[in-house]
C-alpha cells in the first residue's frame, strides 16, 4: 500500500493521454533515470547498502527492461515532443535533500517516493487503458514500480533508526504531495 501525501485526481489521466507520443517519450526518460539513479547508488554507497548490490543491479536492469518495451510503443506511436520544461518534479525533490542530515536517507526515501507516485500513475493508465495493449503494460509497471517503492523503503530503514526513517519519510511525502499538487497536468508521468 502507498503512502503518499496526495492523490492525483482523473483528470490527470486525460491530459497526460491526450498527446501519447508525448508521454511515452517523458516515460522513457523517467524509467532511464530510475535505472542510473539505481546504478549510482550501487556505485557512491556500495559500503552502506553492501547486502543490496545485487538487488540494485538487479533493479536497474529491470528499468533499462522497462525503457525497451515503452520504446516499442514509442515506435508505434509516432515523434513525441522532447520534454520542453526541465523536471521541476525532479529538481524539487533534489532540494529536498538534507545537506546537513543523513543524505543517502533521504535519497532512499525520495526514491521510494518516484517509485510510490509512478506505481499510482501507471495505475491510473492502466485502468484508463485496461483492454488493450498498452493497458496491460502500464498494470505490469504499476505492479513493478510497487516493488520497488517497498524495496527502497525496506533499505532506508535498515541504513538508520527506523523512528528517524518513518519521521523522514512522512516529511518527506508530505514535500512530495505539495511539489506535486503544484505542477501543471499533461503528457508527462511527473
Ligand atoms: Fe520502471
Ligand atoms: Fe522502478
Amino acid at each position: 500500500m502507498l503512502a503518499l501525501a496526495y492523490d492525483t485526481p482523473p483528470t490527470w489521466t486525460d491530459a497526460a493521454l491526450a498527446d501519447l507520443p508525448s508521454l511515452l517519450l517523458d516515460h522513457y526518460f523517467l524509467e532511464i533515470k530510475a535505472a542510473c539513479s539505481a546504478r549510482w547508488l550501487e556505485a557512491h554507497h556500495a559500503e552502506a547498502l553492501a547486502l543490496h548490490l545485487k538487488d540494485l543491479r538487479a533493479l536497474a536492469k529491470e528499468e533499462e527492461a522497462h525503457a525497451k518495451r515503452v520504446q516499442g510503443f514509442l515506435h508505434a506511436s509516432g515523434d513525441g515532443a522532447r520534454p520542453q520544461r526541465e523536471n521541476r518534479y525532479v529538481l524539487g525533490l533534489r532540494r529536498l535533500i538534507a545537506a546537513d542530515g543523513h543524505k543517502l536517507l533521504d535519497r532512499l526515501l525520495i526514491a521510494a517516493l518516484i517509485e510510490g507516485r509512478s506505481c499510482e500513475r501507471f495505475r491510473l493508465l492502466a485502468h484508463a487503458e485496461r483492454g488493450s495493449a498498452l493497458g496491460g503494460f502500464y498494470e505490469d509497471l504499476y505492479a513493478a514500480e510497487a516493488r520497488h517503492y517497498a524495496f527502497f523503503l525496506e533499505l532506508a530503514a535498515e541504513i538508520a533508526p527506523s523512528a528517524l526513517a518513518e519521521a523522514r519519510f512522512r516529511e518527506l511525502a508530505r514535500a512530495e504531495g505539495e511539489l506535486v499538487a503544484g505542477l501543471p497536468h499533461g503528457p508527462r508521468i511527473h
